[in-house]
C-alpha cells in the first residue's frame, strides 16, 4: 500500500497535495515560491503545524535553487533570504513550527556566511546551507513522528499494563497524521503505533468542526490504513466517555499541537479544550503529541498565545462531493453548500488553549515529559539546551 504523502520533494521541486479537494479527489500542486506556498498555508491547501513549516522552507529552498536570489554579496543574499522568511511567517499566525523553522533557517544562513565570507563563492554556500537547513526540517520531522509513535504507545502500554488484554481505545482531534506533517503523524502517529503493536482496540475520531480535518482527513486516514475506527461528531464526545465502564473503553484522548509554552498550556485545533474537560471529568487520560518544534518556551502561558480567527463562511457554508439517488460518491461533481443564514454573526476562532492542568503528559520525539510533584511539566529533559 503507498503511504500517503502531503508533501513530495526532490532538490528544486515540491509538490502539495490539495487537502480542501480530500477525500475526494488527490491532486498535487506545485509550489515553486514563496507567493504559491503562502497562498497555500493560508488558504489550508495544506495544514497542520509541521507541514505549514515544512512547506514554508522548501518552498523557499526551491525559489533559490531555481535562481530567485539576485543579490552579490553575502549581506544581500541574508537580508533577501530573511525577506523571504519574514513574508512567509505572516502566513498562519498559531502554529510556533514555522517560527522555529525560520528560526533555524536564519541562524543557518548565518553560520555560513561567518564560514564562507573569505570565499569568493559566499553567495553559493549561503544558499546550500539554507537548503540543506530545509531539507533537514522534512528529514528530521519524520524521524520525529516515528520517535513519538513509539514514545506514546510505551506510556500508554504502562498506563493500561493491568488492563485485560492491554488494547484501549483511544479518541483524536482535528488531523495529525501523514497529512499534517511529513509522515506518520504526531498524535495520529501514537494510535499507528498502537495499531501496529496490536494495543489498539478501536480510534474513535471528532468531526472537528468547522474545517472538518477529522470527518475528511483523519477518517480518510484511519480507513486508508485498515484502524478499526469511528467517526463522531464533536458535540457526542462526552457520550462516549460516559460510555467509558460499559463499552467504549476510550482510555485516553490524544491530540496534536500547534504551539506548547513553557508551562505546558497547549493551543490546538478549537474543541481540544472541552475534550479535555470532558475527559478529565471521565478519568481518561489526555495526551497531547508534540514535536520539540511546537514547543514554544519563550512564552510562558497559554495566554500569549495569538489565536487566529478565520472567515465566517467556514461556519456558514459546506463542500462535498455529489451523493447520487442510490447513495454512491460523484467525485466528479463538487458543490459548496450554504448551512446557516448567510447573515447571522459568526465568531470563529481555529484554535483555543488547553490549560496544563488538564494535560497528563506531552509526548515529544525526546520522550514523554509528565508532571512533577509541584504540578508542573518540566522540559529541560527533552529540551536541555533552553534551560
Ligand atoms: O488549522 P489546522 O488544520 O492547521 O490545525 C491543525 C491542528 O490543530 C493540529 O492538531 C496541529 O497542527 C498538529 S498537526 C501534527
Amino acid at each position: 500500500m503507498a503511504t500517503l504523502e502531503a508533501i513530495k520533494y526532490s532538490r528544486g521541486k515540491l509538490l502539495v497535495l490539495d487537502q480542501l479537494r480530500l477525500p475526494h479527489e488527490h491532486h498535487y500542486d506545485e509550489v515553486s515560491t514563496s507567493e504559491e506556498a503562502f497562498d497555500c498555508i493560508r488558504s489550508m491547501r495544506v495544514r497542520g503545524a509541521p507541514a505549514i513549516a515544512i512547506v514554508a522552507a522548501l518552498a523557499h529552498a526551491v525559489e533559490l535553487h531555481n535562481g530567485s536570489c539576485t543579490a552579490t554579496t553575502p549581506g544581500e543574499t541574508i537580508a533577501y533570504i530573511d525577506s523571504r522568511l519574514d513574508y512567509l511567517r505572516e502566513s498562519r499566525p498559531t502554529a510556533v513550527d514555522l517560527f522555529n523553522a525560520i528560526a533555524l533557517l536564519k541562524a543557518a544562513v548565518r553560520a555560513a556566511v561567518a564560514e564562507s565570507l573569505a570565499h569568493p563563492e559566499a553567495k553559493d554556500a549561503i544558499l546550500a546551507a539554507y537548503i540543506k537547513t530545509a531539507e533537514n526540517i522534512l528529514t528530521k520531522d519524520l524521524q520525529n513522528n516515528t520517535a513519538i509513535g513509539a514514545f506514546g504507545a510505551a506510556w500508554l502500554q504502562e498506563q493500561y499494563a493491568a488492563s485485560p488484554d492491554r488494547k484501549i481505545s483511544v479518541l483524536t482531534h482535528c488531523n495529525t497524521g501523514s497529512l499534517a506533517t511529513s509522515g506518520h503523524g504526531t498524535a495520529l502517529g501514537i494510535i499507528r503505533s498502537l495499531h501496529a503493536e496490536g494495543l489498539l482496540q478501536h480510534a474513535y475520531c471528532t468531526e472537528t468542526r468547522p474545517y472538518n480535518q477529522g470527518s475528511r482527513l483523519t477518517s480518510f486516514e484511519l480507513v486508508y490504513e485498515g484502524i478499526p475506527s469511528t467517526l463522531i461528531t464533536d458535540s457526542m464526545a462526552g457520550a462516549l466517555f460516559a460510555l467509558r465502564r460499559e463499552s467504549s473503553n476510550i482510555g485516553a484522548v490524544i491530540v496534536g499541537a500547534d504551539r506548547v509554552v513553557r508551562n505546558g498550556d497547549t493551543a490546538n485545533k478549537v474543541g481540544t479544550y472541552t475534550l479535555a474537560v470532558l475527559a478529565r471529568h471521565h478519568g481518561v487520560k489526555f495526551i497531547v503529541a508534540a514535536p520539540t518544534t511546537s514547543i514554544d518556551l519563550a512564552t510562558e502561558h497559554g495566554s500569549g498565545i495569538k489565536i487566529e480567527e478565520r472567515k465566517k463562511e467556514e461556519l456558514t457554508q459546506i463542500s462535498g462531493a455529489v451523493v447520487n439517488p442510490d447513495g454512491s460518491v460523484d467525485t466528479t461533481q463538487t458543490a459548496r453548500v450554504a448551512i446557516a443564514d448567510q447573515r447571522i454573526g459568526v465568531w470563529n476562532p481555529a484554535f483555543d488553549v488547553t490549560p496544563h492542568e488538564l494535560v497528563d503528559a506531552i509526548v515529544t520525539e525526546k520522550g514523554t515529559v509528565v508532571k512533577g510533584p509541584d504540578g508542573q511539566f518540566n522540559f529541560s529533559i527533552v529540551m536541555p539546551e533552553s534551560t
